[in-house]
């Protein structure tokens, strides 16, 4: 039952479908007090909802040091019919743009991303929770099973001494969402040039609990990289890159050619990268020739293929690293 918002229309005495208001005997009591009973509720909700929603919390704090961390409600955050407790980190906060949605029926998602917005939960388990994306992320972002296998096998497969993960293409966080819930590594960095794909992915991050876990970078990889060589550590470092698969015959090429990558070849990925660690996101039908050629003498790369529902949705090739000549 609503009231009418037409002057008129409401009752003089409305009492919700339950009860009489003078049977909220506590609450009454607490305004007569002075207590304002509904926001120790609300707080208490906001509490409960949070641990009861938020699929797994780091147990420890990181190599940020301790951040003030604050509670807000976003109005983006709301997702289908739910509120959502978002944490956000005091570094850097990247607004939600015109170009950020939540869509919550298919009424609203234009019909060349329908497929997967129906697969929306297995994309994201939270999505209901008010997960944000742009409409060019649909085609890139890698599912939360898969996502959270990598981390699994990257926190598996690196070395002890590698506690720093660099994501050159954040896109809407799949990755560094898992890699910050695998609670591996000290520092998850994500780097992301578009300004609305990255704010999406920072406020996934918030509804998921990992945002005090990830620096979220606005900025080119290949320039991140480049300006930051003297402070990034290859010997404390992994990378994980998901570039976009565009160019030509992505789909259709029986074997596809990490040469002819677009915008971005296999060796304009590696080259910049190869001193560390790293672990490619490729399709699942990438010519296994050339990246057979990428690890250093004596070394090899390890490719596993990402199936869900019986098929291959990617594959990852574990690089190790070239030494440095001093
Ligand atoms: C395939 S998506 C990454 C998806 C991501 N792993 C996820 O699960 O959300 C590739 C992303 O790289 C971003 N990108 C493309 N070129 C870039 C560059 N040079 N530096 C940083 N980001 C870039 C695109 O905007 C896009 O969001």
């Amino acid at each position: 039952m609503g009231i009418g918002i037409v002057d008129g229309e409401s009752p003089p005495d409305y009492n919700c479908e339950q009860c009489d208001p003078k049977s909220h005997k506590e609450l009454l009591e607490a305004i007569d007090g002075g207590i304002k009973l509904w926001e120790d509720r609300r707080t208490l909700h906001g509490n409960w909802s949070n641990e009861k929603d938020t699929p797994q919390r780091l147990g420890k704090k990181t190599g940020k040091g301790d951040k003030e961390v604050k509670n807000s409600i976003n109005e983006n955050s709301i997702g289908d019919g739910e509120d959502v407790f978002a944490q956000e980190d005091v570094s850097t906060i990247y607004p939600l743009t015109d170009e950020c949605h939540h869509y919550t029926s298919i009424r609203q998602v234009p019909w060349d991303i329908q497929k997967y917005w129906q697969q929306r939960h297995s994309i994201f388990s939270c999505y209901n929770m008010g997960i944000q994306m742009t409409d060019d992320a649909w085609f890139g972002v890698t599912p939360e099973p898969i996502a959270n296998q990598i981390a699994k096998d990257l926190a598996a497969i690196s070395d002890p001494s590698r506690t720093v993960i660099i994501d050159l293409f954040g896109g809407v966080g799949g990755n560094s969402i898992a890699f910050a819930l695998s609670n591996r590594w000290v520092q998850v960095i994500a780097i992301e040039k578009d300004p609305s794909v990255i704010a999406c992915g920072q406020h996934n991050a918030a509804i998921y609990g990992a945002s005090e876990y990830i620096t979220w970078i606005n900025d080119d990889c290949f320039s991140y990289l480049a300006s930051n060589s003297s402070s990034i550590d290859p010997s404390k470092t992994v990378v994980f890159a998901s570039p976009p698969w565009g160019g030509p015959g992505y789909t259709s090429d029986e074997v596809f050619n990490l040469n002819t990558m677009y915008p971005y070849s296999l060796k304009t990925i590696h080259d910049p990268c190869r001193h560390m660690d790293s672990a490619l996101y490729l399709p699942r039908t990438s010519d296994l020739r050339q990246l057979a050629k990428l690890p250093p003498a004596g070394k090899k790369v390890e490719v596993v293929q990402y199936c869900m529902e019986g098929a291959s949705k990617a594959l990852v090739a574990y690089i190790p690293a070239a030494c440095l000549v001093s």
